[in-house]
């Protein structure tokens, strides 16, 4: 039998704002899947663990449609303890969701171009993601999702923020609702990656390149997700310059007030690492912060990042 033809309702077919509601998450360990894999919720928001992949060998499809099924239910995806995945193993797991991203700005890893190497050494300050972004919303097509394996941790501190934007999305009044829908805002890395950008002037254990003239890209500021047809908010304080047509000061309140919302405790989850682990989030819909609270310690993580498409 398919999976996701049994057990309860997915949450990709709950609508507004019974997803948000605890009651409407599946009981734990409802999915009884092909190979003993076992799905824990993290929240009674968004992210679930699962128990029982092993991604150093190639999930059959069926497992892979399991996996893909979790991810557009929970946006957020743990599978633990993936200890020795080789990056040719990450970029199989990822080549399964999609064309792999080569980030335009960071440079990649030595024969692996599509995987950034995320580290932080123990006597630098500045850490990578550290403020609530989406990832490469800044161009044209931005990434559908990331996946993130954990290298070295550091003995406390370093946890992924994830926040979901379908569930901020739903808090927004009919009225703005409305307002919103017919809005679209300008997207770049010219503030992260520009000349005087944080990301490309302060960190020096990552080989970022400055992007002066980093180019501008309008996205809707209510994204519908093209998998499961849930709206959500599509704007982040890392990428999103303005509204379109608006000025930057016209602009400021109206994407602060959307800013606290999207960032709102109720629908946040929050990643623990181990050395081993991987996480998947769903860019198309949720944010992430990379906690920068483990001065001292060295943090080594693995990224790749798959396509996504033109927002609508
Ligand atoms: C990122 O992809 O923004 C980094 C996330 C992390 O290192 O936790």
């Amino acid at each position: 039998m398919p999976l996701g033809a049994c057990g309860p309702p997915r949450l990709s077919h709950i609508s507004g704002s019974r997803a948000n509601d605890i009651l409407a998450l599946p009981p734990r360990g409802w999915f009884t899947p092909l190979m003993s894999m076992n799905i824990q919720p993290l929240t009674g928001t968004l992210g679930a663990e699962i128990h029982g992949v092993d991604l150093t060998n190639e999930l059959s499809n069926s497992d892979f449609a399991a996996v893909h099924q979790a991810f557009l239910d929970f946006k957020v995806i743990v599978l633990r303890g993936q200890h020795g995945m080789t990056p040719d193993q990450h970029k199989a797991f990822a080549r399964r969701f999609g064309t792999l991203n080569i980030h335009p700005y960071v440079k990649g890893m030595d024969g692996h171009p599509e995987l950034l190497e995320i580290i932080k050494e123990k006597d630098e300050k500045t850490n990578f993601g550290g403020g609530w972004h989406s990832d490469m919303s800044f161009l044209e097509e931005p990434a559908l999702g990331s996946i993130l394996h954990a290298l070295e941790v550091p003995p406390y501190g370093g946890d992924t923020l994830f926040a979901d934007q379908q569930a901020a999305y739903d808090r927004v009044s009919p009225g703005l609702q409305k307002t919103l829908a017919g809005m679209t805002a300008v997207h770049s890395a010219s503030k992260e990656y520009g000349a005087d950008g944080y990301s490309a002037a302060v960190r020096q254990s990552m080989d970022a390149t400055a992007a002066p003239d980093a180019p501008e890209y309008e996205h809707p500021v209510v994204r519908t997700h093209p998998e499961t047809g849930r709206k959500g908010l599509y704007v982040n304080p890392a990428f999103t310059l303005r509204f379109a047509g608006w000025s930057r000061k016209e602009s400021r309140p109206l994407l602060d007030y959307l800013f606290n919302l999207s960032r709102e405790e109720r629908h946040t989850c929050r990643v623990r690492w181990q050395a081993g682990d991987v996480t998947m989030w769903d860019n198309r819909c949720v944010w992430h912060y990379a906690l920068n609270d483990y001065h001292g310690h060295r943090r080594h993580m693995r990224r790749a990042t798959v396509d996504g498409d033109r927002p609508h």
